[in-house]
């Protein structure tokens, strides 16, 4: 699979390690334990940042480079492209939401459980799609001229929190995953 096709699928296994942070602390949250309010912001802050700014904008220009060989199944390609749209407003709405709900606002736990573990499964069914068969495909019919076009033109966004980390903005998350990492070395 080419290089650049790796790099997504690191992203997505780094997404998938965020999500699942999200979800435990969903779930802490909801069972009315004590959750990790500047965690969760953090979280969020970086699925903006860096999943919604950095890498499907990579995507993108990866979809629009394929899309004249794709043919009929140029149709999963607009899908995807949707479907980042659409994850977009979500981490979007689901901050302002989270931000609501911890302030006191109007909106119950209830809404922002369902809206949580909705953009959780959205994520994931995202990456799914992706992963099982359309980077297959990417990989079948781009050419090398055409991935050096792609590279070329790839936003140069540096993760934050896996790539190097920000001790500062993402504080929380990353001495959260350092800690993680030592105990399961030990
Ligand atoms: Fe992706």
């Amino acid at each position: 699979m080419h290089g650049i096709l790796e790099k997504l699928k690191k992203d997505h296994r780094n997404l998938e390690r965020i999500l699942g942070l999200l979800s435990i602390q969903l779930d802490h949250f909801f069972a009315g334990r004590e959750s990790d309010f500047d965690l969760k912001c953090e979280l969020l802050e970086y699925l903006e940042s860096y999943a919604d700014q950095g890498h499907h904008p990579l995507e993108e220009l990866i979809y629009q480079t394929a899309l004249p060989r794709f043919g009929e199944k140029g149709e999963l390609l607009e899908r995807l492209q949707e479907q980042h749209q659409r994850l977009i407003q979500a981490t979007r709405q689901f901050r302002q939401s989270l931000q609501n709900v911890l302030q006191g606002g109007v909106m119950t736990r209830d809404e922002l459980e369902v809206e949580g573990r909705e953009y959780i499964a959205l994520q994931r069914l995202h990456i799914d799609l992706e992963e099982s068969e359309v980077f297959p495909l990417l990989d079948e019919v781009l050419t090398e001229k055409e991935w050096k076009q792609i590279a070329a033109g790839m936003p140069q966004q540096v993760d934050p929190v896996f790539e190097r980390p920000d001790q500062v903005r993402f504080r929380h998350l990353v001495e959260y995953l350092a800690h993680a990492e030592e105990a399961a070395g030990q």
